[in-house]
């Protein structure tokens, strides 16, 4: 949450920051600000005569930028920040940056100082002022406090004053040719180049500048200059890291045509699943030694824990039924909120996953050191290199679904369905549960999944129709059974997350003990109802809320005739098998919810009080 970019170096820094934010404007999108150092000429004795000045607004970053680019000030060195409230509304004045006192520090922070009440009075107490309700403008005065001619050594002092997480980045004119940074959880990334260095929340805010980065760790500092970047440890001492280079593109972070991140990403998913399984499902063959798991482990595994949150924990619920069924080991699914507070127990024998899109969601990392510090060994499943959960895991499978904009998961989430389906694949096989010939088949099924999806991509149309048609309803059952219960909790969680309608994921067996209660006209209830084995069950289910005047929405195989007589709205998907099903039948869902609030005028790239990546608890 909040996003965070900076740079100095031999360009005009307005538009590079303002970029940078519109690139950062999913992670946080209820006010924006900027600070640019300001030369105004060489003063008497030759020193340079420097201000800072502070452009920001509440609301989206175009409210903002309208002012700066009337405002006639630039420089060469500046900060900017995208903000997503926690303390203090999204207000003009609780906008970042702040200031100090006398207005030479600006300060951008991402992330929560919990002791910021204490400090707080401590500051006050001493004469400090403040304007804000943030916890953030304790950073600036203390900062101040603790400045006596080294911004570097006064963010060091700072690091070890303040409780909670964050990553700050500060510049001062009594030091015009440097901005330095700090990280205690939250990430922060440096870039390099030849025209100068940034700081950033994350890679897509300066990939049009640069493909060269390095992760700044925990408890380290950072000082950029114009030609170099420099870390320091936790105990302030001169670290060396090279950089690495970033294979995204920013053709990857750009709309490229469509009219939404969300829409765009949707239909990147074919390419999505299919890199997911580059080199680990080629001509037929599956290689996942990177899992890192020796055959003998593989056959001793007692039981499989996997932690996720939001869509990532719907990726692990397919991920169950995959593991037990093909390779016949227990598998348990946690939300990783639940799991970090319930003291979980821990054994050598368990294989610990945790699945997070982003490698940075804050429950999720938490979870993951609970484990850890019980002696567990953990997986990671992540989308993003250099992310802080990819480096906290004992080991790493990342996704190649490419960067993912829009707030709502959607090319990450089949992306992990795909790591869960070759990892129930792998130790099914190693285990000698699954049969020759149904291993085979999965992986024929497999291979022709990425043009499945497409096959419905390319129908699109149908489903925008069909949400033209119920899009002013205002109650949305998805049932499912089995490998459809997943897609309908996500498909539930994406009308909600973008259209903002009551919308609940519900198992179609259960409906009958409460939600069925909800059905009348206002309803709507979405089926997923492959032919699968429980086909006739579902069918059941359907019949029982038509007879109580809901509107039927069924997501049905291809040739389903039978079920035609019982739906409203249909739509059909290609034959597969009954397990990727789970995959397939997410897809009509997304591109509906997409339309319907399309339909509503909603901002599906940003909606409301959701975030992309959530760096506080
Ligand atoms: C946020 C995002 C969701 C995502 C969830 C978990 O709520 O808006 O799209 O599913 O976080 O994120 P993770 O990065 O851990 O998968």
């Amino acid at each position: 949450m909040c996003g965070i970019v900076a740079y100095i170096g031999n360009r005009n820094c307005k538009d590079i920051l303002i970029g940078g934010l519109k690139r950062l404007e999913y992670r946080g999108y209820d006010s924006a600000g900027i600070a640019i150092m300001v030369s105004k000429g060489p003063k008497k004795g030759g020193s340079a005569d420097v201000s800072i000045e502070v452009i920001k607004e509440a609301g989206k970053i175009k409210e903002m930028e309208g002012q700066a680019k009337e405002a006639r000030v630039d420089g060469k060195c500046g900060i900017g920040h995208t903000r997503w409230a926690t303390h203090g509304e999204p207000t003009k004045i609780n906008a970042h940056p702040h200031r100090d006192c006398s207005g030479k520090i600006a300060v951008i922070h991402n992330g929560i100082i919990e002791n910021f009440e204490e400090l707080k009075s401590e500051l006050k107490a001493s004469g400090h002022r403040f304007i804000s309700d943030t916890d953030t403008e304790v950073l600036p005065h203390l900062l101040e406090k603790y400045y006596d001619g080294d911004l570097l050594l006064a963010m060091q002092r700072l690091m070890g004053k303040i409780k909670g997480s964050g990553a700050i980045v500060a510049m001062s004119t009594d030091s015009p040719g440097e901005i330095v940074g700090a990280r205690i959880t939250s990430p922060l990334i440096a870039g390099v180049s030849r025209d100068g260095n940034f700081l950033a929340s994350d890679m897509p805010a300066v990939l049009e500048h640069t493909r060269n980065f390095i992760v700044i760790n925990d408890f380290e500092t950072v000082k950029l200059t114009a030609g170099k970047v420099e870390i320091f440890d936790k105990e302030g001492k001169l670290t060396s890291r090279k950089p690495f280079k970033a294979n995204w593109s920013i053709k990857n972070a750009e709309k490229s045509g469509y009219e939404d991140f969300m829409l765009k990403e949707i239909f990147e998913q074919p390419y999505g699943v299919k890199e997911s399984m580059r080199g680990r499902l080629t001509n037929g063959q599956l290689h996942f030694d990177e899992l890192g798991l020796t055959a003998e482990k593989i056959k001793d595994l007692k039981k499989v824990q996997i932690i996720a949150c939001g869509t990532s924990y719907h990726a692990a619920l397919i991920g169950k039924q995959v593991i037990e069924k093909w390779a016949k080991i227990p598998v348990e699914v946690d939300f990783s909120s639940e799991y970090r507070y319930r003291d979980p127990l821990v054994d050598e024998e368990y294989l610990f996953v945790a699945i997070t899109q982003s490698g940075e969601t804050i429950d999720t990392l938490a979870a993951i050191r609970e484990a850890r510090s019980k002696g567990a060994k953990v997986m990671a499943i992540t989308n993003v290199v250099g992310s802080t959960i990819a480096r906290e895991s004992d080991s790493v499978i990342y996704t190649h679904a490419g960067p993912e904009i829009g707030v709502c998961a959607t090319k990450t989430f089949t992306s992990q369905i795909i790591i869960m389906y070759l990892m129930g694949l792998y130790f099914g096989k190693i285990r000698g549960s699954l049969g020759i010939e149904d291993y085979g088949k999965i992986i024929d099924e497999l291979h022709m999944i990425p043009n499945k999806i497409q096959n419905i991509l390319n129908r699109a149309d149908e489903l925008k129709e069909i949400a033209r048609h119920t899009f002013k309803h205002k109650c949305f059952l998805f049932l499912g059974r089995i490998f459809g219960l997943p897609a309908a909790l996500e498909g539930a969680l994406k009308l909600k997350e973008i259209s903002y309608i009551h919308a609940e994921g519900y198992p179609a067996g259960e409906m009958k003990h409460g939600p069925i209660a909800l059905t009348d006209t206002r309803t709507v209830v979405v089926g997923i109802m492959p032919e699968d084995s429980v086909y006739d069950k579902i069918l059941s289910n359907i019949q029982e809320v038509r007879a109580r005047k809901a509107t039927i929405f069924s997501i049905i195989s291809e040739g389903d005739e039978n079920s035609k007589k019982y739906a409203d709205h249909l739509f059909e998907m290609p034959r597969t098998i009954e397990e990727l099903y789970g995959i397939l039948s997410i897809i009509p869902l997304q591109l509906y919810s997409y339309y319907i609030a399309k339909n509503l005028g909603k901002d599906v790239d940003q909606p409301r009080n959701l975030a992309k990546s959530v760096t506080v608890e």
